[in-house]
């Protein structure tokens, strides 16, 4: 991350631990009329539209007329959206894109949004505690949604953000008798205070049949990320590895704070930590760009493109339509985005078995290729090998597209060169006369294999024509190999 990315974080990191200290000079209040001032703070009012100025009806817990009055319907499943810490008492603009966003996705749906910013509205290890609180209540009313109305738990999808993914876990919980709540999702769930707590401190796989929880800032600093870093759910999501997101970078917190002064700052944070949101939100509204993440121990071994495998529930939906598969062990998923809404992109395994023509050589080769498609076409990638080249190893590595360019055809491999690197070889050359070729650095592909994770696709590259040798500033083309093309041929016909 850069410096000034780092210095906006660690602003951060301060006023939660000023805001730590602050707390142990407070007394703590739990008189029972506090406790019941708490309750009456948080606010539920159902989603009603958009349109004409987000539309809401708030209501009483324990009070039937006032549900029936905003017109919740007990045969159709209920989302609540629980929002985070905030710094300013009220509510993000996420809040009603999301709201907006579920009610596109379902007509027949009841969403409800929970306030409690009156509690979310103090230091941070005040707003931490709240989360029990406010988790107790959430629990409270569907306990008495399903004795009042035979509102089934199971049909309750809870929406978390930050504070608010631990808010959930805690509903899920203190609800009481043996129904579950059906899903809790967890958004870049809080990190500072939750981090490496044990289960029942935290959104945790338990708290409900179903949780899945997304990643997107968890750059630590100081032994403290914003996001928490530990698995929380069945299927944990981390986005372009979860530490940063693209768009969130340091040029862009110059414009963030033209737009909002000193503001601009939090922002920055909140651009990858709010990332979370908009990728659900993605989810939602673009169905037919849904993502997907693949099982992968970590970032590095994604990167090497080898985790993009679907079998066997190794790979899952993003978001909304995610499949409910409840894992033993919580699955650690990856995937890389664009920087903007729909943020999907589509990935790709290479692998390469270079023949290094000078032995004993060890080259670093920058490398770029170009995909042709049926549907497009994405150029000039750069490949990010983690190693240097050596003689006869077979490299994988991920190539990743943000677009679809449907069935690949072709590839165009080139060996980027710094001219003048190239022209200081050429008169090293000249003035030694060694003016043999195989000084030249040069490397030999034979076949390319390329597996596509959104379709889980293989297919084999071979070069255009004989000559396979890739040399510096030249590019190389590769075409399906022939025994690949006559081997689907062959499968054709014995269907
Ligand atoms: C609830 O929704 C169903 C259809 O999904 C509808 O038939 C029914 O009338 C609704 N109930 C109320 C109270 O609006
Ligand atoms: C690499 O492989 C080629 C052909 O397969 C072989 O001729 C060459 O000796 C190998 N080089 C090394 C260093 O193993």
């Amino acid at each position: 991350m850069n410096n000034w990315a780092q210095i906006s974080l660690l602003l951060f990191i301060c006023a939660i631990l000023k805001a730590q200290s602050a707390r142990t000079t407070r007394k703590d209040d739990t008189s029972v009329g506090r406790r019941k001032a708490q309750a009456e703070s948080i606010k539920y009012c159902l989603f009603k539209g958009p349109s004409p100025n987000k539309e809401i009806c708030c209501f009483t817990p324990n009070k039937a007329v006032t549900l029936e009055t905003c017109g919740f319907n007990t045969s159709h499943p209920l989302v609540a959206i629980v929002h985070g810490w905030t710094l300013d008492g009220m509510y993000e603009s996420w809040i009603w894109k999301m709201a907006a966003a579920l009610k596109v996705r379902r007509k027949n749906i009841n969403v409800l949004v929970i306030d409690w910013l009156t509690l979310a509205h103090q230091h941070y290890p005040i707003a931490v505690k709240n989360t029990r609180i406010v988790g107790q209540e959430i629990a409270n009313l569907l306990d008495w949604l399903e004795e009042f109305f035979g509102f089934p738990k199971g049909k309750v999808h809870l929406i978390g953000y930050s504070l608010g993914a631990h808010v959930s876990g805690f509903a899920g919980n203190y609800i009481t008798g043996t129904n579950r709540i059906g899903r809790i999702t967890g958004l870049d769930p809080a990190g500072p205070l939750f981090e490496g707590m044990s289960s029942t401190e935290r959104l945790s796989p338990d708290d409900a049949n179903f949780v899945d929880a997304v990643h997107t800032f968890t750059q630590e600093h100081i032994g403290l990320s914003v996001g928490i870093n530990q698995p929380v759910a069945h299927y944990d999501f981390y986005p372009n590895g979860g530490t940063i997101q693209p768009g969130c970078h340091l040029k862009h917190m110059y414009s963030h704070i033209a737009q909002y002064g000193i503001l601009g700052i939090t922002e920055t944070v909140k651009c990858a930590h709010e990332r979370s949101v908009h990728l659900f939100i993605d989810s939602l509204l673009n169905e037919d760009k849904q993502i997907v993440g693949y099982w992968c121990n970590d970032l590095s071994t994604f990167n090497k493109g080898t985790c993009l495998s679907c079998r066997k529930n190794r790979c899952n939906t993003l978001g909304y339509n995610i499949k409910k598969v409840r894992t033993q062990r919580s699955k650690k998923m990856y995937f890389k985005t664009r920087a903007n809404m729909p943020y999907k992109v589509y990935h790709y395994q290479f692998k390469i078995r270079f023949i290094n023509h000078m032995e004993h050589n060890i080259l670093e080769p920058s490398l770029t290729v170009s995909l042709f498609g049926t549907e497009g076409d994405a150029e000039n990638l750069p490949i990010k090998l983690v190693e240097s080249i050596t003689t006869n190893k077979t490299y994988s590595f991920l190539i990743h597209t943000d677009v679809n360019i449907g069935d690949l055809m072709l590839l165009k491999f080139k060996w980027e060169n710094p001219v003048a690197w190239t022209n200081l070889w050429k008169t090293v050359q000249t003035y030694f006369q060694w003016g043999q070729n195989h000084l030249n650095p040069e490397l030999i592909v034979r076949k390319i294999r390329i597996k596509a994770g959104e379709t889980q696709h293989k297919v084999t590259f071979c070069p255009s024509n004989i000559d396979m040798h890739l040399q510096p500033a030249q590019e190389k083309k590769f075409v399906r190999c022939v025994s690949d093309r006559s081997r689907k041929r062959h499968r054709r016909i014995s269907i």
